[in-house]
């Protein structure tokens, strides 16, 4: 067995669903999901019923997140299309700033350019925000970027041409970053089959072979690596209408590790995507004596019936995984251990201060 010291992981794009759908997952299951991926602090998204798009909804979330949370976490806000002053107004509360451009899970999809130029102009420069962008809205976020000369991070790339223009966007110094998921980079269409119809659905949906080759060819365009977990239950993926998304926090690092073995990237290099890009971009202040162990030799199969997250069910079930977290510390306390969270719901702690 090989033990590997890490830090601890910084996912930035997360739904842990509460308040509004905690029989999807809460902020107790999705953070002990979290630990057991071996992630120590996660920023969750704001589209939950209701959606965080003002001060008394942020309050509710960071009350829930206070009280049930086992690792640290940040709170995406919500662009809606009258809260640009409130917005900005908190920001210095919140980790970042949701813009939904495009089909997505919730009601915070904005249509049309007020609200997009609105909020990029009114929002702090240095507090980015999150675009849900896919196709020509990509090339949309691209340019509020470099307009208003401020931070842009573009959340699950999925697509050849999207990430093409990214890297030509950075190489002209526009302050533009993004993210890409564990399940662009190893699903593809084919894949829908053996997953099923309704468990598939996900935005951005999956792509090609070809994009999976594109994303994979340009890493170094790619900043953060973030598994968007957003749980379903089966019962609803089963449904005639399935919502979109994928648990995915606890199937990640054992992916991103297989990039290593694949040669494609080094140790370090999934480092710096999973921790210090993230916790650079999103302003995460360090978590003293906090680390996690992982045998990267241990294989295990996903089975989403034994895994911490709510939805109990994962795109990769039944697939050989190498690489498990067997400890995590947080701030100096083990706070879960060979498969057990050990730490009290309370535990984690907020990024930002609470006003
Ligand atoms: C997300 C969800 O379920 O909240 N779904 C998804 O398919 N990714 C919403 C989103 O990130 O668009
Ligand atoms: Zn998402």
């Amino acid at each position: 067995m090989s033990t590997l010291k890490l830090p601890g992981l910084i996912d930035p794009h997360v739904h842990l669903r509460e308040p509004g759908a905690t029989h999807k997952e809460d902020w107790h299951s999705g953070t002990a999901a979290a630990l057991a991926g071996g992630f120590t602090c996660v920023l969750d998204m704001p589209n939950n019923t209701p959606p965080i798009t003002d001060a008394d909804a942020l309050r509710a979330k960071q009350r829930a997140a206070s009280e049930k949370a086992v690792c640290d976490y940040g709170i995406h806000f919500g662009a809606g299309t009258d809260n640009v002053a409130i917005a900005a107004s908190l920001a210095s509360q919140v980790t970042g700033l949701k813009m939904y451009l495009d089909q997505t899970f919730g009601p915070l999809r904005l249509d049309g350019l007020e609200s997009l130029v609105s909020h990029s102009s009114a929002f702090p420069k240095d507090v980015p925000v999150l675009c849900h962008a896919e196709g020509r809205t990509v090339a949309a976020a691209i340019f509020i970027a470099h307009l208003f000369d401020r931070s842009v991070h573009i959340c699950h790339v999925s697509r050849k041409d999207e990430i093409e223009l990214i890297r030509k966007a950075k190489e002209k110094g526009i302050r533009v970053t993004c993210e890409v998921t564990p399940h662009h980079l190893f699903l593809t269409l084919d894949d829908c089959a053996a997953i099923g119809v309704g468990r598939c659905e996900v935005r951005p949906m999956l792509a090609t072979r070809a994009d999976v080759e594109a994303l994979r060819a340009n890493l170094d365009s790619v900043d953060c690596f973030a598994t968007d977990h957003a749980p379903h239950t089966l019962e609803e993926k089963d449904s005639p209408a399935p919502p979109p998304g994928y648990p995915g926090l606890e199937t990640a690092l054992a992916l991103y590790l297989e990039l290593v073995r694949e040669d494609i990237l080094t140790f370090d290099d999934v480092i710096a995507r999973c921790y210090e890009n993230p916790r650079r971009i999103f302003n995460v202040p360090a978590q003293e004596e906090t680390w996690i162990e992982v045998d990267t030799d241990a294989e295990w199969i996903a089975r989403g019936a034994e895994m911490q997250t709510r939805a109990k069910w994962t795109p990769f079930e039944g697939r050989t995984l190498r690489g498990k977290v067997t400890r995590v510390v947080l701030r100096g306390q083990v706070v879960f251990e060979n498969g057990c969270v050990l730490a009290k719901p309370g535990r984690g702690r907020n990024v930002r201060p609470e006003l």
